[in-house]
């Protein structure tokens, strides 16, 4: 089983290149896709008012103990159920999981994938995606007020309470983890490609001098 992390601040393009790299692969090959998203500590005990003010671009936001759970489990082979979380009341659904696979390829993606070093241990490729603060927060307006039921007056407090100052704290510095640094995302046409192509090597079994 092949590992792929795939770490990078809010509106890197984190998503995208992950589904460009499962896209490549060919048909039928079963690629496990996790998105740390999921992962979120669940918060529906409080308020809507409690949970719109917690700083959810802390490493701590998230359950990755459970996510290293379900990573074992589908190591040894076994399915996983992971939580779904609903961004637009902060909790996660009482009533929908995912189910994961155990494929041969696993692709993780979430903004603290390379931050946490227990979750870390567990790749076998590492990589960042490094897009610039100005497109990642002119993409995330528009994510967050389509999507995910934001204001402009709620996006512009969390960035400058929140976002900005954990990834600077956190994010960026775990770039120095990466095995392989994706500049602008999606658009990275031969960055997604010499990771699809790396991924395929080791589907054919080719000599793989990987972690
Ligand atoms: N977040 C939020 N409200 C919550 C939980 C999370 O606003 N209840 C925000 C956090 O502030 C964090 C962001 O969600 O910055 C994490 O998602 P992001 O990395 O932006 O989304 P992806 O689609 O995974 O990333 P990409 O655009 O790189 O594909």
């Amino acid at each position: 089983m092949l590992i792929i992390g795939i770490a990078g601040g809010t509106g890197s393009g984190k998503t995208t290149v992950a589904r460009s790299v499962i896209e490549r692969l060919g048909a039928g090959e079963e690629v496990t896709f996790i998105s740390q998203d999921n992962y979120y500590k669940d918060h529906s005990h409080l308020s809507m008012a409690e949970r719109g003010a917690i700083n959810y671009d802390h490493p701590f936001a998230f359950d990755n103990e459970l996510l290293i759970e379900h990573l074992k489990q589908l190591k040894s082979g076994q399915a996983a159920h992971a939580p779904v979380y609903d961004f637009t009341v902060h909790a996660r659904s009482t009533t929908e999981t995912t189910l994961l696979r155990p494929n041969h390829i696993i692709i993780i993606e979430g903004l603290h994938v390379l931050s946490d070093e227990n979750l870390r241990q567990h790749l076998d490729i590492k990589v960042f995606v490094d897009t610039d603060p100005d497109v990642r927060i002119l993409r995330r307006v528009l994510r967050d007020i389509e999507e995910r039921g934001r204001t402009i007056q709620s996006i512009h407090q969390q960035y400058l309470t929140t976002v900005k100052p954990m990834h600077e704290a956190f994010i960026e510095p775990s770039k120095k983890y990466a095995d392989l640094i994706i500049p602008e995302g999606g658009h990275n046409e031969v960055g997604i490609q010499l990771l699809a192509v790396l991924t395929e090597k080791y589907l054919t079994g080719e000599k793989w001098t990987g972690a």
